[in-house]
């Protein structure tokens, strides 16, 4: 992607930065993001150098939206990304992710912005009985507010590219791992073995399983599939293998140099790590591959370099 004016929201977050991060070397980019779930920490190199204009804005306000200057792609990743809080608080959900979309909609509509693109998620299926889950795979039974608020702004993207003649590609993301990140599995494991060395509580039975991809597969795949789809279009983005949670744990534990952990599963409903939480998730990825987008890490390998990544971050 090049000589583009790209508003990025959510910049300042984990995929947000990472992506500004590739986008600036030959684009101009604008960054909004209102700080909840984080600081300036991880573009604060692009400030300095100038290369990432940046405003503190919430998306939820659609006057300072609409304040902002016309692009030629806005990049949608600004989101409630906390799934485990929403059966303690749905409306959040729909508030960011389902309203919240449908401000930066209308953005684009009154500033005739002609592409977009949106971070959506493997939740929006719920619990497919078809494994791994394709596109066409229906229907869609969401079971976190996360996942039902994802599948509402699929919805308002498509049916305003229909009204309005831009294009979009939405890419459902499996799990994304790496540098920056704030949240997620393995922010977990670190911050609570680095409270207790020996005993490490795992949310669920331990049978979790589900397909993670390194956030540069991420952002690499979401630009070259968006520069080769033509219309507007829905792509899964994961691994064709998968990782389990204790796995995960094991490399953590691994790579902090600890011996003889004890792992504590809370067992909860049915295993699952919290209510809303899907055991096993596994995109088909044919799509993507079929589009000529190969990714550099597997599953295992996205979580052994992002264990290392994150740990990196935390002690510096
Ligand atoms: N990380 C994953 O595994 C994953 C999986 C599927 C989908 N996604 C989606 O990808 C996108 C990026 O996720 P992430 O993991 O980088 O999460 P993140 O929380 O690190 O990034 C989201 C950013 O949005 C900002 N934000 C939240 N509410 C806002 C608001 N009202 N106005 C402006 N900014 C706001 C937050 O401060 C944060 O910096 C999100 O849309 C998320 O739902 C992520």
């Amino acid at each position: 992607m090049q000589n583009k004016r790209i508003l990025v929201t959510g910049a300042a977050g984990f995929i947000g930065s990472n992506m500004v991060e590739e986008l600036r070397k030959n684009n101009s980019v604008v960054g909004i993001d209102n700080l909840s779930n984080t600081d300036t920490r991880f573009i604060e190199p692009f400030l300095k150098d100038g290369s990432l204009t940046f405003h503190k804005m919430d998306i939820l306000d659609l006057d300072s939206l609409i304040s902002l200057e016309p692009v030629d792609l806005v990049i949608h990743f600004a989101a409630n990304s906390d799934v485990r809080g929403g059966s303690d608080n749905p409306q959040f959900d729909f508030d960011v992710n389902a309203r919240g979309t449908l401000n930066v909609l209308e953005f684009m509509r009154r500033k005739d912005v002609p592409e977009m693109i949106f971070a959506s998620s493997s939740t929006v299926y719920g619990e497919p009985s078809q494994l791994p889950t394709p596109e066409n795979y229906g229907p869609y039974m969401p079971i976190s507010t996360y996942g039902a608020s994802k599948m509402a702004g699929e919805g308002f993207i498509t049916a305003y590219s229909h009204y309005y003649g831009f294009r979009a590609s939405i890419f459902r993301f499996a799990n994304i791992v790496g540098r920056n990140s704030t949240h997620g599995v393995i922010f977990d494991f670190i911050r609570k073995l680095m409270k207790n060395k020996t005993e490490l509580e795992i949310l669920g039975d331990g049978t979790q399983r589900k397909s993670y991809m390194h956030v540069t597969d991420c952002v690499g795949s979401i630009l070259f599939l968006h520069e080769r789809i033509v219309n507007t279009d829905i792509f899964n983005l994961g691994n064709e293998s998968t990782t389990s949670v204790v796995r995960i744990a094991d490399e953590v534990v691994k790579q902090m140099g600890l011996k003889g952990v004890r792992y504590r599963f809370t067992g909860g409903i049915d295993g699952r790590g919290w209510k809303g939480d899907v055991k096993i998730a596994q995109l088909a990825i044919d799509r993507m591959i079929s589009h000529g987008w190969k990714n550099k890490y597997s599953s295992d390998e996205a979580i052994s370099i992002a264990v290392g990544e994150v740990l990196h971050q935390i002690h510096r």
